[in-house]
């Protein structure tokens, strides 16, 4: 199943017939949403592993992690300033509209390359129902 999704998510990004041409902001958006969706799914594998009355497989569980770890190095390049589309109390369309905060454009250095994020597993720019 993750390896659909990122088969998806790479043919999404290599749809362009010339090199210059970036995909539609929709389609990157669209894109950034399955893989940060895939991102959930492992996430929700290892936190089941982890609960009171789960079992904890090891080498499960860190396959997760890794893939988790793949998936946020590719995660900052699909941020093109198009897919930029935050307006304060618009109504969005949580399936395929942008619920990322300006300022991941704004600190985009941090947004992407900050251990902050990685090492705790903390978001601020997500403004999605469920923050990191
Ligand atoms: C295990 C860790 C994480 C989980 C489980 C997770 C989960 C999610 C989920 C469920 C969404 C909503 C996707 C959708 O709209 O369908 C989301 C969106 C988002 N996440 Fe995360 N996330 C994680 C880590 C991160 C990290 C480390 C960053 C920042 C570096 C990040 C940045 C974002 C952003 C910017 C969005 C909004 C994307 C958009 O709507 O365009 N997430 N995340």
């Amino acid at each position: 199943m993750t390896s659909a999704i990122a088969v998806m998510t790479i043919g999404l990004l290599a749809s362009p017939t010339h090199a210059q041409e970036l995909p539609a902001a929709k389609d990157t958006i669209f894109a950034r949403k399955i893989l940060m969706g895939a991102i959930d799914m492992n996430m929700d594998e290892i936190e089941t592993m982890l609960a009171p009355e789960g079992k904890l497989e090891l080498a499960d569980a860190q396959e997760h992690a890794e893939t988790i770890s793949t998936m946020l190095m590719a995660f900052p390049h699909m941020f093109p300033p198009a897919t930029n589309q935050w307006k304060q109390g618009a109504d969005r369309d949580p399936a395929t509209d942008t619920f990322a905060s300006p300022e991941v454009w704004t600190n985009f250095a941090d947004f992407a390359r900050d251990g902050r994020f990685k090492d705790r597993m903390e978001c601020q720019p997500c403004q999605t129902p469920r923050r990191f």
